[in-house]
């Protein structure tokens, strides 16, 4: 069976991007009607130092790296969500990659990625999204199609797990079709 990997690019307890990856991986099951076994991954699962040249050296790299390449080496495809922080990765998923990235440099491991960012604000994670699917490649990655959702506030109902922009909500549909076939080969009935 297909295996769909969801990692949402932030440790908060209360991630708006952990929010976006959960309605996604929904949509891809039950829209799409896609037969995969879905799971999310949480970055605090993985925690670990910054890195560090002298740690590896002493120390190795962290067995929650290793495991973090090794679940993503075990998935068919990713639907990532990027926290931005000061235009960037979190330091939770920098600091997990840079040493995922030590473990093996294909980090990806030529999985097709669907690569999403959202914040609060109107940049919708905009640079973060551009930096992570710019790098995927060098990476291993193959970005099937990237999504960003501003203001999340007020075009996401968190009660009703619902996207309350009608544009965003069709362009991520349609997405999400094009990342299904990718994942089939098949025609996708949407229901
Ligand atoms: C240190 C820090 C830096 C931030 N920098 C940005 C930023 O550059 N751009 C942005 O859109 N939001 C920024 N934010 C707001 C985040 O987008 C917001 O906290 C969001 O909820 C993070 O996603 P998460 O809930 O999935 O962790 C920043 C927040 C923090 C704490």
């Amino acid at each position: 069976m297909l295996k769909v990997l969801g990692i949402p690019g932030s440790n908060s307890e209360d991630s708006i991007n952990a929010l976006l990856v959960r309605y996604t991986l929904n949509l891809l099951k039950t829209k799409l009607k896609v037969d995969a076994q879905y799971s999310i991954l949480d970055l605090n699962d993985y925690e670990m130092p910054i890195y560090k040249s002298e740690r590896e050296v002493t120390g190795g790299i962290p067995d929650s790296a290793k495991a973090f390449v090794r679940t993503i080496g075990f998935s068919d495809a990713l639907i990532m969500s990027f926290a931005e922080h000061n235009g960037n990765y979190s330091a939770a998923f920098k600091t997990i990659f840079d040493w995922a990235s030590r473990v093996e440099q294909k980090v990806y491991h030529a999985k097709p990625i669907l690569m999403m960012a959202t914040s609060p604000g109107a940049r919708r994670g905009a640079s973060v999204l551009e930096i992570a699917s710019t790098a995927a490649p060098y990476f291993g990655g193959r970005v099937v199609g990237t999504f960003s959702l501003p203001r999340f506030g007020e075009t996401f109902d968190r009660t009703r797990n619902v996207c309350l922009d009608a544009e965003k909500s069709n362009k991520l549909s349609s997405l999400l079709r094009q990342f299904a076939r990718t994942l089939t080969g098949e025609k996708i009935e949407e229901v």
